[in-house]
């Protein structure tokens, strides 16, 4: 007995090897780390972009409502001057806004003058002291160090503003608390009248307050249907994108799985080719002996009449077996040495009847029915007849050999569907049919389950409609029988 020995790494094992690896290895999930990254991106661009647009609308509604401010403050000042600094300085001799009668006529000049506009309320500072002096929030009056660093700016003759808001998108929501907003301008109170070459002196600080809380409650609501809106936007772009992401990733999947299939191909018909070079030499030189063995039996066989008669049987099993030796030797070389088909116009019809005809005797002592099918309208296609009567002879044989108790054998050809003009020949059994799992395998050279068989005959019989350009097909059903379908087209 031969001792174990551990294989050397030819390239053809490392080739095994990196195969197993390629299967191994899973593919690249990109529709998996597309959701993620994808997701993350598409929810920080909608926030980022949700943040700006709000926020460059409330800048905008800022400015405008400053600039608003600043007008109605100026034109306050003016009418503030004129009609009350100047009446009362001529009618008291000075301002003393601790009088009520001067703080009733500065009101009634303040409201005349802001009446019917987006004004709050009106707040005016000392300028020597950071005291309210009047406002038209009467609560105000005399309060100290309201006014802040905007005060300090207004007397500096620097106008300014300051917003003061409270609450966020949570306050939309009922029940809580409301939100607000003000804006606070200040401007220095200037004296219109110019004495000599100085500069008019400042005179106090007008503060004018502007209620935006409901602008601001409009920015936030703006803000939740822009973010709402461009969810939207963004999970439909993500759904489109994903679902290409997903169909490239199906295509890049099969486009492996199909190179996978040919580099197994690959390898499958490299190592056919080897054992076929092998079979095909091993046949040859077998076959000549056999002749050899076989006409020797016959010889001795006609000797042994004379010589010791009733032992010429003897003689019969040898030449029986060669013969039978000499199809297998036969069935080995077609496979292992194709022949290139010879191409003639033929009736298919002609050929099956041809293999109906030879195995009709041996069906019938099968208790096998033979059903024919045959469309006599087939047009003569260009074949090999040949090869094809030994490929239909395989068929038909083989279905003979799935009913041992006896069946029905049919045997049908007809036009291929459409403009091919091609021709399909079915052959039907009603024998003991294939399990699914071995279904695959009955093409492949020496798969067989029968005592006697090489396991050849399908291997040839693929061969052979191949090289006609042409397909097989089985369909099979275990305990119920099988079908074989053969579709040859025209050349
Ligand atoms: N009609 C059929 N019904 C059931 N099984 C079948 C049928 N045709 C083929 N098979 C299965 O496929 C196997 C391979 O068939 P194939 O013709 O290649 O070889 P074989 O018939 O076993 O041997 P050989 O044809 O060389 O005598 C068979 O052994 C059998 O298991
Ligand atoms: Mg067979």
């Amino acid at each position: 007995m031969p001792a174990l020995r551990s294989v050397p790494m030819t390239p053809k094992n490392s080739k095994i090897t990196d195969m197993a690896n390629l299967r191994s290895v899973r593919p690249f999930r990109l529709v998996k780390f597309f959701s993620f990254t994808g997701l993350v991106v598409f929810l920080f661009c909608t926030l980022a972009l949700s943040w700006l647009i709000t926020n460059h609308a409330k800048r905008v509604l800022l400015e405008r409502s400053e600039a608003y401010s600043l007008v109605v403050a100026e034109n306050l000042g003016h009418q503030v001057f004129q009609q009350f600094v100047v009446p009362t300085v001529l009618r008291y001799g000075k301002i003393a806004l601790r009088k009520p009668e001067q703080q009733q006529a500065l009101d009634t000049v303040v409201r005349d003058a802001t009446h019917g506009m987006r004004i709050q309320s009106v707040t005016i500072y000392d300028s020597r002291k950071n005291i309210v002096s009047f406002s038209t929030e009467k609560e105000l009056i005399g309060r100290v160090d309201l006014g802040g660093i905007e005060y300090q700016r207004a007397l500096e003759r620097q106008s300014s503003s300051r917003l003061n808001s409270r609450g966020n998108v949570f306050n939309l929501l009922p029940g809580a608390p409301e939100i607000s907003s003000e804006l606070h301008t200040y401007i220095p109170f200037i004296q219109r009248k110019i004495i000599g070459n100085r500069p008019p002196p400042v005179m106090g600080v007008i503060e004018v307050v502007q209620d935006l809380s409901e602008d601001a409650k409009e920015i936030i609501r703006f803000q939740v249907y822009v973010s709402a809106i461009l969810m939207v936007i963004m999970s439909g772009l993500f759904a489109v994108l994903r679902f290409i992401v997903a169909k490239a990733e199906r295509i890049i999947e099969n486009r492996a799985e199909e190179r996978r299939r040919l580099e197994e191909q690959l390898h499958q018909s490299e190592k056919l080719a080897t054992l076929g070079k092998m079979v095909a030499s091993v046949s040859h030189e077998i076959k000549n002996p056999l002749g050899i063995v076989r006409s020797t039996a016959e010889i001795l066989g006609k000797r042994l009449k004379s010589v010791a008669p009733g032992n010429e049987h003897l003689a019969a099993i040898i030449v029986e077996e060669t013969g039978r030796l000499d199809g297998i030797v036969r069935e080995f070389l077609d496979f292992a040495r194709p022949q290139v088909p010879k191409f003639a116009l033929a009736s298919v019809n002609d050929i099956l009847e041809k293999v109906i005809h030879f195995i009709a005797s041996d069906l019938e002592s099968h208790r096998i029915t033979l059903v024919q099918e045959l469309d006599g309208a087939l047009d003569p296609l260009a074949i090999d007849r040949e090869q094809l009567y030994r490929a239909f002879l395989n068929i038909l044989l083989n279905g003979r050999q799935a009913m041992p108790e006896g069946g029905t054998l049919t045997v049908r050809s007809r036009r291929q569907e459409g403009l091919s003009g091609g021709v399909v020949v079915e052959v039907a059994d009603t024998g003991v049919g294939i399990a699914p799992d071995k279904l695959s395998r009955i093409f492949t050279p020496f798969y067989t389950d029968k005592n006697r068989g090489t396991g050849l005959g399908l291997a040839i019989v693929q061969n052979i409609v191949e090289s006609h350009g042409g397909t097989i097909e089985v369909e099979s059903e275990e305990g119920r029988g099988t079908l074989f379908r053969v579709i040859l087209p025209r050349r």
